[in-house]
């Protein structure tokens, strides 16, 4: 019996729910808000999809936060989203109280679950949620950079004019616009990208990587919600399934790529345990630079929340 419990039932998490009913990864997926009925409802209407999915999934939705109880996984988005003209980081306080309540709800009803973070300042919250719940910081982790490599390898195929699928790459660092998408050993099935994507190409697509969250926001209005939903749906198959993928998560540091006690997207193994593993990649020197980078503006953000814990 698996047990995945989405805290935060808006587009983000209706999303996860719905990419796992599709793969039937869990047994039963419970949906738990605050807002009354949206919990409810968008869980019934999922559940009454699956006999037409072939889906075996148990879905139920609830504002009782008792629902997560026993839950083997607990996914997170519950926060408030960007609007046009916001970082991520301006969300940090209100994400930070909401992180609280969350994780003190977990801590009572679900002690022995896995916390995937969703919310953003992602690295910043999955951080938080780590020291507010106590847990083992292996059981503790975020989704970003899978959504990020998502759509590097999205602009990537649309460029080189070949299938995504054969786009292998990685997108590592904090959540925001200094994000590294490791270009060095991007290929297409062992091919360097080089060969497909001019050198100014390849870099107008780092950058549009680096802002695709907000190029969504800019054109929808609010942030997206189905490649982040599908992405962490691949982070949790992975663990339950304890298919050991590699994939880019955000992860404790212990002192992997220069950096300790702080959260931020690098390569791991996803199996049963959680973090099974921090890979350290080779880089090219612009990459380890870059990557400090955006590593160092990830501690301050954590420095600020520690302030607030
Ligand atoms: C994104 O990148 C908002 O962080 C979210 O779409």
């Amino acid at each position: 019996m698996t047990k995945v419990a989405v805290i935060g039932a808006g587009k983000v998490g209706e999303l996860v729910a719905f990419g796992l009913v599709q793969s039937e990864v869990a047994n039963e997926i419970v949906l738990h808000d605050i807002i009354k009925g949206v919990a409810e409802g968008k869980a019934l209407d999922m559940y009454e999809a699956t006999p037409v999915l072939y889906s075996d999934t148990k879905l139920s939705g609830s504002t009782d936060p008792s629902i997560i109880e026993g839950a083997d996984m607990v996914v997170v988005p519950a926060g408030s989203p960007r609007k046009p003209g916001m970082d991520r980081m301006d969300l940090l306080k209100v994400n930070l109280n909401i992180c609280k309540s969350v994780v003190g709800n977990i801590k009572e009803y679900a002690p022995d679950a896995m916390i995937l973070y969703i919310a953003n300042p992602v690295d910043v919250m999955t951080y938080s949620a780590m020291k507010i719940s106590g847990f083992n910081p292996e059981r503790v982790f975020g989704m970003a950079g899978v959504l990020d490599t998502a759509r590097y390898r999205t602009f990537l195929s649309m460029e080189a004019k070949v299938s995504a699928k054969d786009i292998s790459a990685m997108v590592l660092g904090g959540h925001g616009d200094a994000m590294v998408p490791l270009t060095s050993s991007t290929t297409v099935n062992g091919v360097p990208i080089s060969h497909f994507v001019s050198e100014e190409k390849l870099a107008s697509i780092v950058e549009r990587t680096r802002k695709g969250g907000g190029e969504i926001v800019n054109i929808l209005g609010y942030s997206g919600y189905y490649a982040p939903g599908i992405a962490a749906g691949e982070m949790v198959k992975s663990v339950l399934r304890n298919q050991r993928r590699v994939l880019p998560a955000v992860s404790y540091l212990t002192g992997q790529y220069g950096f300790s006690d702080i959260y931020a997207g690098v390569p791991a193994i996803l199996g049963k345990n959680g973090v099974e593993e921090i890979l350290e990649v080779p880089m090219s020197e612009k990459e380890k630079a870059a990557l400090n980078v955006s590593l160092t503006s990830v501690k301050k953000g954590i420095e600020e929340a520690k302030t607030l814990l």
